[in-house]
C-alpha cells in the first residue's frame, strides 16, 4: 500500500535523475558544464594524439633497425618440409587417356618453367658438393646457383613431355621448403619406398641418387636471392602392367643428413606420403 508521501518522493527522485543528465537550472550536462566538457575532450584528444605519436615513433625506430636483406631476429634454423608437385595426396590416372593426366602434367610443366636454361641466365655455375657461402662478400645481393632442368632426365619434361604418365611410369617432383640459413650436414637425398605390404615398386631418382646438392645452400632470403631456385628431385615409379588398378602408397623421406624426417607431430617435416593409382 503506497501512501501519497511515497509518491511525492518518487516524483522528486525521477526529476533529480533527469537533472543528473541535464540540469536546466545550472546548464550542466551529466554534472558538468559545457566548458568543463570541452576541457575533458581537449585533454583526451591531446592524450590520444600523444599515444599515437609514441606508437608511430617506436614502430619507425624499430623498422630502421631492420635489414631488408638479413632477417635480424632468428632463433635456431628450423627444419624444412618436403613437398611434391603435383601437390596432391592422391594421383590417379589412365595412361591411355591424356585428359586423365593433363592437369598433373600442366602443374609440373608450370613449376619447371623457371628452371629452364633461359630463365636462369643470371645464375652461377657452382661447384658441386660444397655450400655456396657468400657471407664475407660486401654485396647485399647474393648469387644463385644454376639448377639444370635436364638433370631430371626422363622426368624433366623436355624429352618426355608427359612426365612418364603416357608410359604408365609417372614422375613426381620433390623439393624442400626454403629455409634461410639452412646448411644440411651430410648429403641429403630422397629415399622413397612403397608402403604396400605385399609388393614393392622400383623407383628411379633424378638427379643421380636423388641428391639435393650442397651448393644450393644456404639460402639468403627473398630479397638477397630473388631468383633462388630450390633444388628438385624427381622420382619415377617404374610401374608394370600388373601394378595397375592398384593403389600404391609412396612415402618419401630426406635421408643422409641431419634434416629431420620422423617428427611425430609434423608429418611433412622432411617427408611426404602420397598415393598413386594407374590404369590403362
Ligand atoms: C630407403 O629406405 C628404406 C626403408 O626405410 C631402407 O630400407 C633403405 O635402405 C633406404 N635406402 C637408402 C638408399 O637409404
Ligand atoms: C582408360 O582409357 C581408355 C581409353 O579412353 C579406356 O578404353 C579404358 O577403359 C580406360 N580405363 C579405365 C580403367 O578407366
Amino acid at each position: 500500500m503506497a501512501s501519497t508521501e511515497d509518491k511525492a518522493a518518487n516524483k522528486e527522485n525521477v526529476s533529480s535523475w533527469k537533472d543528473s543528465i541535464y540540469n536546466p537550472r545550472t546548464g550542466e550536462l551529466m554534472g558538468r558544464t559545457a566548458s568543463s566538457w570541452a576541457l575533458i575532450l581537449l585533454f583526451y584528444l591531446v592524450f590520444y594524439c600523444f599515444l599515437a605519436g609514441m606508437f608511430a615513433l617506436t614502430t619507425w625506430v624499430m623498422l630502421l633497425t631492420l635489414d631488408d636483406y638479413v632477417p635480424r631476429y632468428r632463433d635456431r634454423v628450423p627444419y624444412p618440409g618436403l613437398v611434391i608437385r603435383p601437390n596432391l595426396p592422391y594421383i590417379a590416372f589412365n595412361r591411355s587417356d591424356p585428359h586423365k593426366y593433363s592437369d598433373y602434367v600442366k602443374v609440373m610443366e608450370d613449376f619447371l618453367e623457371k628452371y629452364n636454361d633461359g630463365a636462369q641466365e643470371q645464375s652461377e655455375e657452382c661447384t658441386q658438393g660444397v655450400y655456396f657461402e657468400q657471407d664475407n662478400t660486401e654485396e647485399m645481393t647474393k648469387k644463385v646457383c644454376r639448377f639444370r632442368r635436364d638433370s631430371l632426365n626422363s622426368c624433366s619434361g623436355l624429352v618426355d613431355t608427359t612426365f612418364g604418365f603416357a608410359e604408365g611410369k609417372p614422375c613426381i617432383l620433390l623439393k624442400m621448403n626454403r629455409i634461410i640459413g639452412l646448411k644440411p650436414r651430410g648429403d641429403p637425398y630422397i629415399n622413397c619406398t612403397t608402403k604396400n605390404k605385399d609388393a614393392q615398386v622400383p623407383i628411379m631418382y633424378y638427379p643421380g641418387e636423388g641428391r639435393f646438392d650442397k651448393m644450393y645452400f644456404p639460402y639468403y632470403g627473398k630479397k638477397a636471392q630473388e631468383n633462388y631456385l630450390q633444388p628438385v628431385v624427381a622420382v619415377k615409379l617404374m610401374l608394370l602392367k600388373e601394378d595397375y588398378n592398384k593403389e600404391w602408397v609412396v612415402e618419401c623421406r630426406v635421408e643422409g643428413s641431419d634434416l629431420r624426417n620422423n617428427d611425430e607431430r609434423d608429418k611433412y617435416l622432411g617427408r611426404v606420403t602420397f598415393r598413386v593409382l594407374a590404369s590403362e
